[in-house]
């Protein structure tokens, strides 16, 4: 199998486009990732370009072990100089040297000749060799350069002992075909050819850079340039985890393998927009917050059916725990249901029919649905109709004579249970009864009361609100008796408590060690 070498310029290329720009320490901290995600070669800078470049060459060269680093050069001697006293402390250092090569360059911006600038080239190189045998010449504008001319150059740098030729699309301008074909005729045209790797780096100004980069790869090309998060120069360079996973992904069709960590893409993606401040979009392939996300219903139903349904490759195969399913108004029953069994919330079929009603109108409302809102789904929808415990007697005595008490018989099912006990007034009494029968102990916040109807048998309603360890939940109960009412109330806030944890089968027990933990009815 080919091994294509990954060569990354996100501390060049990447950096030096607008918004991306880093300090020295941040750029060690990118180069140290870029290590751990395994690839051959970091292009850390270009010193001539800055003192701040040329220190961050240098730190990169001295502190990151693994890759090659490299140092850009234009094909003048004292960037050489410059590019190599940067570069000498590393293990393995490599110059890359670069010129123009197109008509529209040399006329325009050099204002040069064919002849000089291919004399510039070879004795940039063979400068170059004086310090390392590792020299990459890139011809830049390749794409729009005279291919004899090209092959000429290529031919003549090798000669003067270029490792590594690179073919540059330089603004973005090649078509994946063309593109091929391009490097199919280099390889068959310079002679030499087979004592140089051929390198490619493509700029994404048509959205191709993908896609030529891996056309060259199936005409001879076995080192791609790229970046992380495809950043560089306008509209970048060829996304790195773009390129590696296309490869991974379909090995069937490219037999070619990188040495590419992939479990570390998303880490380092995650890195660099930290650091640049600069996110990727949620679309992005890869590294795009939607890359494993999934809303569609049948797109949801089919993954979790069947993840490859609708997943050419795993999340945890960029170091992503697992895919995403989004519950919003697309989703179908089945990945609302999925959720809930995830949080731990079990529902019957007629409870699941009305929580997923509940659910499809707020997803109207709202764009993405978060387990926070499911869970109070859940409680308004299905425990206020839920009555794990229902109020079958209740008897209180009170009087400025007497010490408050109260008798409370609860019915679970067909299950008679009943206790008492004293309080600082009736309804205290009542709350503590129920307490002691249900095993649910709850701190009262608030309490109040109010006539919903007029004249002297108006019915009271109660809400209180009480804290069950934590969990804050309102109660509401009405009767022409108070008292009653305000054990309604209290127990309409208990049984949401119950109902929640049979649901979650954290299970209910009695304060004398009854096990109310099935919602169906029990025998007596
Ligand atoms: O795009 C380009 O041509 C470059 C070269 C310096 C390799 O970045
Ligand atoms: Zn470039």
């Amino acid at each position: 199998m080919g091994k294509i070498i990954i060569f990354d310029t996100t501390l060049r290329d990447g950096e030096q486009s607008p918004g991306f720009s880093m300090n020295i320490e941040e750029k060690i901290i990118v180069a140290k990732q870029l290590a751990r995600l395994n690839v051959d070669v970091i292009e850390a800078g270009f010193p001539i370009a800055s003192e701040g470049d040329f220190e961050a060459v240098k730190e990169i060269a001295k502190n990151v072990k693994g890759p090659t680093i490299a140092g850009l050069s234009r094909v003048i001697v004292k960037d050489i100089d410059r590019a190599w006293e940067a570069l000498k402390h590393a293990k393995k250092a490599r110059i890359h040297t670069f010129v123009a090569t197109s008509d529209i360059h040399l006329k325009h911006q050099l204002k040069k000749g064919r002849e000089e600038v291919l004399d510039d080239a070879v004795k940039a190189v063979r400068y170059a060799k004086r310090y390392t045998k590792d020299v990459e010449f890139s011809a830049m504008d390749a794409v729009r350069s005279d291919i004899d001319y090209l092959c000429q150059v290529i031919e003549a740098v090798i000669d003067a002992g270029a490792t590594t030729v690179n073919i540059p699309d330089t603004v973005g301008y090649a078509i994946p075909d063309e593109f091929g074909g391009m490097i199919k005729t280099i390889r068959e045209n310079v002679f030499n050819i087979n004592k140089a790797i051929i390198s490619v780096h493509c700029h994404n100004d048509l959205g191709l850079a993908v896609s030529n980069s891996i056309s060259a790869v199936q005409n001879g090309a076995r080192q791609i340039e790229c970046t992380i998060n495809g950043i560089g120069e306008r509209a970048g360079n060829a996304s790195l985890e773009e390129v590696v996973m296309a490869l991974k992904v379909r090995r069937d069709f490219l037999p070619y393998a990188t040495g590419v960590k992939t479990k570390e893409i998303h880490k380092t993606s995650r890195l660099l927009s930290t650091i640049t401040g600069i996110s990727v979009q949620p679309n992005k392939a890869i590294v795009g917050e939607n890359a494993f996300a999934h809303e569609s219903g049948i797109h949801q139903d089919g993954v979790l059916k069947e993840r490859t349904t609708y997943e050419i490759m795993t999340p945890e195969s960029i170091g992503l725990k697992k895919s995403k399913i989004v519950l919003g108004k697309h989703s179908g029953r089945h990945a609302f249901s999925k959720r809930l069994e995830d949080l731990g919330i079990k529902l019957n079929k007629e409870e699941l029919d009305k929580a997923f009603l509940r659910f499809k109108r707020l997803a109207d409302m709202k764009k993405e649905i978060f387990d926070e809102d499911l869970e109070v789904i859940v409680e308004d929808e299905i425990a206020k109709t839920e009555e794990v415990f229902k109020l079958d007697y209740l008897q209180a005595t009170t009087g400025n004579q007497t010490i408050p008490t109260a008798t409370v018989r609860l019915m679970k099912g067909n299950q008679i249970i009943q206790d008492a006990s004293i309080g600082d007034g009736p309804v205290d009494a009542a709350y503590k009864a129920i307490e002691r029968i249900t095993g649910i102990q709850g701190k009262l916040l608030s309490y109040s009361i109010r006539a919903v109807t007029g004249g002297k048998d108006a019915i009271g309603e109660v809400v209180v609100k009480v804290n069950f360890n934590g969990d804050m939940v309102t109660g509401k109960g009405a009767s022409t008796d108070v008292i009653e009412a305000s054990a309604k109330a209290y127990l309409n806030a208990v049984n949401k408590v119950a109902g929640k944890k049979i649901r979650r089968g954290q299970g209910v027990k009695g304060s004398r060690g009854q096990d109310f933990s099935s919602l169906k009815p029990s025998n007596p």
